[in-house]
């Protein structure tokens, strides 16, 4: 594998442990996905509250309040955005911040709406200015002003719309400016999994796709799947595959670390380029503290690579710090590494100021 070409955090998505969907995901979610709040596993503060809401606005026979979903990519957004309109039974729109590049982009779409809809924008943060300011007022009052003419004789036409709702998506919450995140009447924070709920969902997800998986062996993708149901799934389906060929098909404990140890991800959830950055810090630099700069040229990648892509999932597994004087490995990693950290030497290892070693 290259990663070479893969400097964006967006953009690894070749990446078996990576968070955003690649072409196969996207054609096999469509039927992983929970259709209702009851088959919804997990985030059970925001599973609660968001049937609270929905529950109140059925009640009313009236429309649910706009919705702002934040989390990481792979948690369910996009899931429970359909949730919410299959729970509301209305139909939905499905838009995205990158697609709406004009205020009249939106406005067509606004304006287009039934009674009772809910509009999915996904990716909210990355929507233009004049479109935001235009989503404003169509939040608030349900209303656009729709600009007719350019220049001094251009108008705004006042648009009246019906009462919709928004629901928005984003994995960056604190690029919302707050106008935006003020108008809506519930943010939902999507946090990562446990690994029983991901078992849970492996579970469930094998079950729709015909795979055999056992406790033992359901359990062992879990922990490998860095709290994201997506790349449970994606997991699963590797692993899956192995069992056909190499067995007979059902998925055991033995089966799935197998098929991952063939993958190269191993029972933390890290790659090979998370275990190639860990072992130069290690290995290289007796744990830091060592500049970005070095530590990327060390393993070959890209500064944006090493930070981007492999740092923010050792950090969260608190096996990497992030320091004033560079990165610096945490006790945990020399244990994950199998590797004994050297006694500190005084000179050039920062250890015993971060972790009293
Ligand atoms: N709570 C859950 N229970 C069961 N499956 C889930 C759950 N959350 C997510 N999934 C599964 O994970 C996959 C990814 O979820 P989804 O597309 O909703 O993530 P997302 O947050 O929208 O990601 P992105 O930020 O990349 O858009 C879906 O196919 C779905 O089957
Ligand atoms: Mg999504």
């Amino acid at each position: 594998m290259n990663w070479d070409d893969t400097t964006d955090a967006d953009a690894p998505a070749e990446r078996l442990v990576g968070a955003s969907a690649d072409g196969e995901d996207q054609a096999v979610e469509a039927a992983l996905r929970p259709k209702d709040l009851g088959e919804f596993i997990g985030q059970e503060k925001v599973r609660e509250q968001l049937d609270l809401v929905l529950r109140a606005a059925r009640a009313r026979g009236a429309t649910a309040d706009h919705v702002l979903l934040s989390g990481a990519p792979g948690l369910g957004k996009t899931t429970l955005s359909m949730i919410i309109a299959a729970e509301m039974e209305a139909p939905i729109r499905i838009t995205s911040g990158p697609a709406i590049q004009h205020a009249g982009d939106l406005a067509a779409i606004l304006s287009s709406l039934q009674e009772g809809e809910v509009l999915f924008l996904d990716e909210i943060h990355r929507m233009s200015r004049p479109a935001e300011e235009m989503l404003y007022m169509a939040m608030e009052d349900f209303r656009v002003d729709v600009i007719v003419g350019k220049g001094p004789g251009a108008t705004a036409i006042p648009l009246e719309l019906p009462p919709f709702t928004l629901v928005g998506a984003t994995t960056r919450a604190g690029l919302l400016p707050p106008p935006l995140r003020d108008r809506f009447g519930f943010t939902a924070h999507m946090e990562f999994y446990g690994p029983a709920e991901l078992e849970r969902v492996i579970h469930r997800s094998a079950g729709l796709l015909d795979v055999e998986i056992d406790t033992a062996g359901a359990a062992e993708i879990a922990g490998r799947s860095r709290g994201t149901p997506r790349i449970a799934n994606r997991l699963l389906r590797r692993v899956r595959d192995y069992a056909q060929v190499k067995a007979d098909g059902l998925v055991t404990q033995e089966i799935a670390a197998a098929a991952l140890a063939v993958y190269e991800v191993d029972a933390r959830g890290l790659d090979r380029l998370d275990r190639g950055v860990l072992e130069a810090l290690l290995k290289l630099f007796g744990g830091g503290p060592v500049g970005l700069s070095t530590l990327a040229v060390a393993v070959g990648e890209e500064r944006e690579t090493v930070e981007e892509v492999a740092e923010p999932f050792l950090v969260r597994e608190g096996l990497l710090a992030r320091t004033p004087r560079g990165r610096v490995a945490t006790p945990a990693a020399w244990a994950h590494l199998g590797l004994t950290p050297p006694r500190s030497q005084g000179s050039g290892n920062g250890q015993q100021d971060l972790f009293g070693a």
